[in-house]
């Protein structure tokens, strides 16, 4: 790994990759190449541009070749001739910015960014290049980062904005990164969708104009994930290059694609400037959240494992990125508000007997919930429900072995609470204006301190009484109306909302650093990677059904690591679908998570019992694969009614399969396999007592079993509909 400054190009490689950007004639960074690992030269000859037609505009008299319109640029501004969207944008007396280099720093290491979750690493694993830039119409800098890590494919960026001026200015769009890539031939890849089928697939072909994907609900959202590929055309899940983005963030985001009329590809990622606009006072400055950039030549596969290990390793917090995550039992879908203390005592035993490990109460014990009408904000125990008190209840549900959890959702506010009879100002809206309800609550003012504060202490006073070992934190509607009255500055407001979310996930991250937190947003609606860095699991989605749930786990796996999706295997019919699948499938999906039960166990049969018995046993034998090994997409959810995927450890000595079919083929195929990937060609692999060299499994495929075909009823091993099977592959 080096940073390779060189007369004013800096080149980071690490063997894998190369990126390189100049110092152009004017001062402005030129952007020169992101890729593959190139040798150590002067690459300036990569910034050949035309003579801009007589429609262009050039910035010397005596120089027509020196377009902005058609240089590739590295943070590009606003106003100078480059008529593309910029990467930032200010007002003030002066609305224009001209950022020159004036110097360089290469650190060991990566130094952490100041209130906001990102990446992080040791002075061996990674090296960081700050630039600073000066503004040549005020006593502006911007300073830019860029940290290279030692093993993997990728850059991560940030952008940093220092005041120095006497006045105020205010700052109206700011991008974390900006990459101005030489063609357009390529196709994006995005994860979109909605409640209950979060992070699907979609694919379109780049064009002239921008396409964008974005946020302005005050949360990544379930619509949009803060991701984005681009693909050559060709490129698979296994093969071609592919170049991965993703925004460390939670709140409002914008990725955007911009193909110029050159065919050249502008990709940003940032803080989305609608609604945004920050005041920046003299001395102050402004760190933008972090971008990641990943390079792959091994397809989409090769992309998603890069975020994967890179998430795993420098990711996720200390105390939870090795640790096993323990099979939880979520009584939400079994009872919803309508339980009692026996209730919940009698849920837990059976869930004990059947090996659970974590029990989960979810909405409802606090205040008097009894539906979603009320009570959000008052984090007391509803003795009703619960007579003897939360500690109580958590003493006797340890009692059985289990360990406890809760759910929480601490940044919203019931109008029919405590909380807001005492404290309306904290509820986020204008003041004596209608405000729009979402799940019948409001949303709590988390730009201010003491609203975090007082959460904060509620909160902690819960897992001191309980030895909480679990927090399911979720937050089930979007920002309406976002105004608050203790802020100055309107357009500061969601930033500062994400900020003070962020506040309280650390501190509580910090004072209780045993306790797992899972985050949750109505399901998957926040699930970016700037959460899990407190939070190193994240509820998928609302939606349990096995079938749903392959493409909302496949899509998902694109850009996280599968031991950061909670998946549960849940009652049928399904309650978001009506489907009712085998038992057997939706254990075979949700094996490919943080596994756990979604369900009452006394509506279990006593065979169902034995069979979640030994699901939960081999999820337990098979948990460390999950966590530590390789995963690999095989076959799409969204191109066929089949799907399958693997993972491998990382010795390549172990493996599971997991293959599925939604529906059942008339006279299907006889010879049906499933060719498998990254395994060790020469290793003999066991396979439900049969040995087949990795060669084989790879270039000809796993059998799968004998398929109904109408006539062969005696030798079928599957048939109708939902079929699936998760094999076990240990070399010998
Ligand atoms: C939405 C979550 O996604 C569910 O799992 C459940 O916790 C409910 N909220 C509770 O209100």
């Amino acid at each position: 790994m080096s940073i390779l400054v060189n007369q004013q190009q800096f080149h980071l490689t690490n063997g894998k990759i190369s990126y390189i950007f100049h110092v152009l004639k004017n001062g402005q960074l030129g952007h020169l190449y992101f890729g593959k690992a190139l040798r150590e030269r002067d690459y300036r000859h990569f910034q050949r541009t035309n003579n801009p037609t007589p429609a262009s505009c050039h910035t010397y008299e005596d120089d027509a070749a020196f377009s902005l319109e058609t240089i590739q640029q590295e943070y590009p501004v606003y106003g100078k001739g480059d008529f593309r969207e910029p990467a930032f944008m200010v007002s003030g007396e002066k609305p224009i910015a001209n950022f020159v280099y004036k110097s360089y720093e290469v650190v060991k290491g990566k130094p952490r960014l100041k209130d906001l979750p990102a990446t992080y690493a040791t002075s061996g694993e990674a090296e960081t290049l700050f630039v600073v830039l000066e503004d040549s119409y005020q006593q502006v800098e911007l300073e830019l980062s860029y940290t290279i890590f030692e093993n993997e494919a990728v850059i991560a960026r940030n952008a940093r904005l220092i005041n120095k001026t006497d006045v105020e200015i205010s700052i109206d769009r700011m991008m974390s990164l900006s990459v101005d890539l030489p063609h357009a031939d390529m196709e994006m890849v995005h994860l979109s969708g909605t409640w209950a089928r979060e992070r699907h697939v979609k694919t379109r072909k780049l064009e002239q104009g921008i396409q964008s994907i974005s946020s302005i609900r005050g949360a990544s959202s379930h619509h949009h994930n803060p991701f984005l590929a681009l693909k050559t055309p060709d490129a698979t899940e296994h093969t071609g290059e592919v170049l991965g983005f993703q925004f460390v963030y939670s709140g409002n985001f914008l990725a955007q694609a911009e193909v110029d009329h050159y065919d050249v590809t502008r990709v940003q990622m940032g803080i989305h400037p609608l609604g945004f606009q920050w005041k920046l006072r003299s001395g102050e400055s402004f760190q933008t959240p972090e971008a990641l950039m990943v390079y792959s030549d091994q397809g989409m596969n090769g992309m998603s494992q890069t975020f994967h290990r890179l998430y795993r390793h420098q990711l996720i917090r200390e105390q939870w990125k090795y640790k096993e995550r323990p099979i939880l039992i979520n009584n939400w879908e079994a009872t919803y508000f309508d339980f009692n203390e026996e209730k919940l005592l009698h849920f837990a035993k059976e869930a004990k007997e059947l090996g659970v490990e974590l029990f989960v109460l979810d909405d409802g014990w606090f205040g008097k919930r009894n539906n979603d009408r009320s009570s959000l904000g008052d984090w007391t125990v509803d003795l009703e429900k619960l007579p003897d008190g939360i500690a109580s209840l958590a003493k006797k549900v340890k009692s059985t072995g289990l360990q406890f959890g809760l759910w929480f959702e601490p940044e919203m506010i019931s109008p029919d609470s405590h909380l807001f009879r005492e404290h309306p100002e904290w509820a986020i809206g204008i003041p004596g204006e209608h405000v729009t309800l979402g799940r019948n609550q409001r949303v709590l003012d988390y730009t201010r301190a003491e609203v975090v504060d007082y959460i904060f202490d509620r909160m902690k006073a819960i897992i001191e009484a309980t030895n909480l070992d679990y927090i399911k934190w979720d937050m089930n509607r979007n920002i309406t109306e976002a105004y608050s009255a203790g802020l100055e500055h309107q357009g500061e407001f969601f930033h500062r909302y994400i900020l003070g979310v962020y506040d309280l996930y650390e501190r509580l991250t910090s004072e209780f650093p045993n306790v797992l937190f899972e985050s949750c947003a109505g399901g998957g609606g926040r699930f970016d990677p700037a959460l899990l860095y407190y939070a190193p699991q994240t509820w998928a989605s609302d939606d349990t059904d096995a079938v749903e749930r392959l493409k909302i786990q496949y899509g998902t796996s694109m850009a996280y690591p599968i031991y950061s999706m909670g998946s549960h295997v849940s009652a049928v019919p399904n309650h978001q679908t009506l489907r009712e699948t085998p038992l057997s499938m939706r254990a075979d999906v949700a094996y490919f998570g943080t596994f756990g039960y979604e369900l009452d166990p006394s509506s279990l049969s006593d065979e169902e019992k034995e069979i979640v018995k030994a699901q939960i046993k081999r999820y337990q034998s098979l948990r460390h694969l999950v966590r530590d090994g390789e995963f690999i997409r095989l076959q799409s959810p969204f191109e066929s009614n089949e799907t399958a995927w693997m993972i491998v450890s990382t010795d390549q000595k172990e493996a599971i399969v997991g293959w599925y079919k939604a529906s059942s083929t008339p006279n299907p195929r006889t010879n049906q396999s499933v060719k498998l990937r990254g395994l060790d060609s020469d290793y003999g692999y066991q396979v439900d007592g049969d040995t087949y060299y990795g060669d084989e499994l790879m270039q000809h495929g796993l059998p799968l079993p004998i398929e109904f075909n109408g006539a062969n009823g005696e030798q079928a091993e599957r048939g109708g509909d939902f079929q699936s099977k998760v094999f076990y592959l240990k070399a010998e």
